[in-house]
């Protein structure tokens, strides 16, 4: 397994829209597990293969405290939504950034497993939010986006000084 860069807002990668994968073959596995492993190191609970710069329709996630519920939805096609919920987001592409987004609160998605088998997922909560958010990077769409524009050019500008810092000395700003 190896660990993948991560793109950062406002990479213009991360506007792409995915595209359909045609076959869960060992290529995908492997990306599949790169992801979750990459999504681990980070310390985050979703990642879309669009963040790694890889504009196919993947997504990792994994809620659990303790790294034992990945969640694999390769080619994620949205089936039902209802409910509303508001809760506080944040992205690995937009590190250190957080805010409310509204979502639907109940999902049903139907997706293939890294085996490559259909499913269905009914999520609700933090769960369905979360979906929700890696798909609509597939989409080339970040949290961010639902903002208004006063704290989008806010978010832009903090994300473009922690560039600039990290081109200067990286170590300082990663220690940030
Ligand atoms: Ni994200």
């Amino acid at each position: 397994m190896a660990l993948l860069e991560i793109l950062h807002h406002p990479d213009s990668r991360l506007r792409k829209k995915a595209s359909p994968v045609n076959q869960v073959d060992e290529r995908i596995q492997t990306l599949l597990d790169d992801m979750l492993e990459t999504m681990y190191a980070a310390r985050g609970i979703g990642l879309a293969a669009t963040q790694v710069n890889v504009h196919e329709r993947v997504i990792v996630i994994d809620l659990s405290e303790d790294k034992s519920a990945p969640l694999f939805l390769v080619n994620p096609e949205l089936l039902a939504q209802s409910g509303v919920i508001e809760h506080e987001e944040g992205c690995l592409s937009v590190p250190d950034y957080y805010e409310k987004v509204t979502r639907a609160s109940d999902i049903r998605v139907r997706a293939l497993g890294q085996d490559g088998q259909p499913f269905e997922v009914e999520a609700s909560g933090l769960l369905a939010a979360c979906i929700q958010h890696e798909m609509d990077h597939l989409e080339g769409k970040l949290f961010v986006d639902y903002l208004s524009v006063l704290k989008q050019q806010r978010v832009r500008r903090k994300m473009e000084k922690l560039e600039r810092l990290k081109r200067k000395a990286p170590e300082q700003a990663n220690a940030e």
